[in-house]
């Protein structure tokens, strides 16, 4: 066996390759790589009555995630050989899959749909794909998904009536990045333009405002949390002098209302504002995918004076991994991007690297169910979430459910423990659960017994009364001690 480096080098056929330079010392690394371990400034100490040392975490918003923490550790020098270390991972990461089995099973809060089985595409986990760089022109990082991000771009424009050769977009890495892009591409067409959003607005748009440092004007909701338009009318009077930038919500966050997309462009020309003075984003985050297939829903439709649209693909497509899309006007585009020499194309994106393998997972879903199976899908939703809203009606629960939503707004429960697990996002008194098509009837059959069974011990013996929810849910939707 060949073990001198000649013999070495023999074998590899390194003969006529060019010596490495006299001081070039291959062994000269850092001798020890282990960084010093840091002393740990997240944690407090406190000294018990019985003199032990206890650490505590302050706790400052949400929970302590770095008690449960899953430490790195160094693999002994001799692990390789005896495999330790490969089955203690092995064990970590199988009592890992067990547990987001039951947190999935109890999950209700958030707008995922959680029902996929991406199975076949396991085999193209051994790729490091990335699209970074403009989806229509090919850079020369070979290893992408541009012909799927493309594909799934033209299903989306089709979906909103723009034609192919008519409109540019992008897969991004969630809603947020498709908010960031719309508004920026908004703030380039109007440099001076003045930002309107409702009040009820997700925080990428007022983040959004405060990265570009945009002026910035905040409008009133209504009860349902959709957009007053009388109140957009009055700020827009104010400020004729300057353009007019709008976010319009296909469904806002808490309460999953969907602003009135044609009720805001009639305000727009009412307030002295053509077709030339605003520009519309439209956020789709959450109900971007659900509105084209319900009949009375105002139809997102680049037909009418919108600049951009974007959508969540981990929300109702229902993408195990974050991402999103983001389709605007191609005239709109070439002011915001430039040639990136390097990656040999141009780069009108927020990010750099993109991730590649969420167009191949958008790709594989839309084949699949298509816009009739997504149709069929909304139609589940919808009808469940009525289910949810009379039965929590029925057992005396403040509810409200906007008609064209699937987010039903609720009483926050008294029990923390029991937010925790069934995972609800919580705003002051209100609750939510956002019905997604793998929340079925029975999944909330079981929710409804125990949140009426707790219900029942928690207000037993009127130490506690359900919170009132008339300011967030209007007077009619209350059945607190004073309203019902
Ligand atoms: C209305 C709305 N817009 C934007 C977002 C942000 O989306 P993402 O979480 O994909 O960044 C959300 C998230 O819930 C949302 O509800």
């Amino acid at each position: 066996m060949a073990t001198s480096v000649e013999g070495i080098a023999h074998e590899l056929n390194l003969e006529n390759v060019d010596p490495l330079p006299e001081d070039f010392d291959p062994t000269g690394v850092i001798k020890d790589p282990l960084p010093p371990l840091v002393n740990d400034s997240r944690v407090g100490v406190n000294v018990e009555g019985n003199g032990e040392v206890k650490k505590e975490r302050e706790i400052v918003l949400g929970r302590n995630v770095h008690t449960m923490c899953l430490e790195v550790t160094e693999p002994e020098a001799d692990d390789e050989v005896t495999g330790e270390r490969e089955a203690y991972m092995a064990s970590v990461l199988a009592r890992y899959r067990k547990s987001l089995l039951e947190r999935t099973k109890h999950h209700l809060g958030y707008p995922y749909n959680l029902d996929f089985d991406y199975g076949a595409l396991g085999q193209l986990q051994h790729f490091s794909i990335n699209n970074l760089g403009d989806p229509f022109i090919e850079s020369n990082y070979g290893v992408h998904s541009r012909q799927f991000e493309v594909g799934v771009l033209d299903w989306f424009a089709r979906l909103w009536e723009l034609e192919k050769n008519e409109y540019w977009g992008y897969i991004t890495n969630c809603g947020t990045e498709g908010n960031l892009h719309g508004i920026l591409v908004g703030r380039e067409v109007f440099p001076d333009g003045i930002l309107y959003a409702s009040c009820d607005t997700h925080y990428s748009i007022f983040k959004a405002a405060r990265m570009y440092r945009m002026e910035f004007e905040k409008v009133n909701t209504l009860t349902s949390g959709e957009i007053d338009c009388k109140d957009l009318k009055a700020k827009l009077l104010c400020h004729q002098d300057k353009p007019a930038i709008i976010n319009v919500n296909i469904g806002t966050t808490v309460k999953g209302a969907v602003d009135d997309l044609d009720l805001v462009i009639k305000t727009l020309k009412e307030s002295g504002f053509n077709d030339d003075r605003f520009y519309i984003h439209c956020d789709g985050a959450l109900f971007g995918l659900m509105m084209p297939f319900v009949k009375r829903a105002p139809k997102v439709s680049f037909k009418k004076p919108i600049g951009s649209v974007s959508v969540s693909g981990h929300k109702f497509v229902g993408c195990p991994m974050p991402c999103g899309v983001q389709i605007t006007r191609l005239e709109h585009i070439s002011a915001l991007s430039s040639n990136v020499e390097y990656l040999a194309s141009r780069d009108a994106t927020i990010m750099g690297s993109r991730n590649g393998h969420a167009p191949i997972f958008l790709w594989y879903t839309l084949n699949r169910k298509g816009y009739r199976g997504f149709q069929k899908e909304v139609k589940k939703c919808l009808k469940n979430a009525h289910y949810l809203k009379d039965r929590l009606r029925d057992a005396g629960i403040g509810v409200m459910l906007n008609e064209l939503s699937s987010t039903v707004v609720f009483e926050r429960p008294h029990d923390e423990e029991f937010v925790r697990k069934w995972q609800l996002a919580c705003q002051g008194n209100i609750a939510h659960v956002v019905v997604m098509p793998n929340i079925t009837v029975e999944k909330l059959d079981k929710f409804l017994a125990e949140l009426i069974g707790k219900r029942a011990v928690w207000y037993k013996n009127g130490t506690f009364q359900s919170p009132c929810v008339a300011s967030e849910l209007g007077n009619e939707n209350c059945f607190c001690g004073l309203h019902k």
